[in-house]
């Protein structure tokens, strides 16, 4: 599937929602001092900034595959402490890392798991790999934004994209149990577990916004030309969401399935 186009203010819309993870995540790794630490899919840099925080004596590089999301997190650059750099994680192959962190990532890049022996490689003992991916099964959001794709009035237009889009054992997302097997096959202790989140979001629309920013954009990207038909086909999709998420007096609730993984190298 190809490779949406990012845009961080809008990926930043739900920053809380979204850096909760980021933080669940790297608190359970348990590397020492590390001495460098890569960031992969950092997008706008602001969770890589605050690595810096929680291990002072480390560089840390952000790694990103989208121009747009490295110039934003360039404002976040610390000489000698903080970089960032365009690139794209399935050609990224380190000689030594003591940390690497991909949040929300993988999810885009497909077979992921064939890129776990170079990198565990190049950890240290003690070194870590930690990951999260969004969970698709059992999560309508995708389904949606494909049947509506696949319908006869987006089919001549979206129809492809529909049917590229990552689903079932198409998806490189991997139940989290193979995530532990293939890890530890390659010697590397694993904490792993799957959990949701339920965050409750302000506003009409939430959901939609919420996608707008990730899993929306290689449709809406299709037809960025056309804004009369773009306005239509998000229309449509909003109109879906809502009854699949309905707004409540407080809010709407979002129940967000999500894959961790952090692995030490033993
Ligand atoms: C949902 S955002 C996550 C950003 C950040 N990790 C965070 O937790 O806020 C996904 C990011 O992955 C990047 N990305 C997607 N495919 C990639 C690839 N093959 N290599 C590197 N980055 C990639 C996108 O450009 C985007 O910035």
């Amino acid at each position: 599937m190809t490779s949406p186009s990012w845009d961080p203010a809008q990926y930043q819309r739900y920053a809380d929602e979204r850096a909760r993870p980021y933080r669940d995540l790297t608190a359970r790794i348990r590397t020492p001092h590390p001495k460098s630490v890569v960031d992969l899919g950092c997008g706008p840099g602001t969770m890589t900034a605050t690595l810096a925080e929680r291990w002072p004596d480390a560089r840390i590089l952000g790694i990103d595959a989208s121009r747009d999301m490295i110039a934003a997190a360039e404002r976040h650059a610390v000489p000698g402490r903080v970089s960032f750099q365009v690139g794209d994680a399935r050609r990224w192959s380190p000689e030594t890392v003591d940390v690497i962190i991909a949040n929300a990532v993988l999810q885009w890049v497909p077979e992921h798991d064939s890129l776990f022996p170079g990198w565990v490689a190049a950890l240290p003992p003690e070194g870590a790999l930690a990951f999260q991916v969004p969970r698709a099964k059992g999560f309508p959001v995708g389904e949606i934004f494909r049947r509506i794709a696949a319908s006869p009035r987006w089919h001549d237009r979206l129809g492809t994209i529909a049917r590229e889009a990552p689903r079932g054992a198409a998806s490189p997302v991997r139940d989290v149990t193979e995530y532990v097997d293939v890890l530890s096959r390659l010697g590397m202790e694993v904490d792993a577990w799957d959990t949701t989140y339920v965050h409750v979001l302000e506003g009409a629309d939430p959901v939609m916004d919420w996608f707008s920013g990730t899993g929306l954009r290689p449709y809406t990207d299709a037809l960025r030309n056309d804004p009369a038909a773009l306005a239509d086909f998000r229309a449509e999709i909003a109109a879906e969401l809502r009854g699949a998420f309905p707004p409540a007096p407080y809010g709407t609730l979002l129940p967000f399935p999500r894959i961790f993984v952090v692995a030490h190298r033993i």
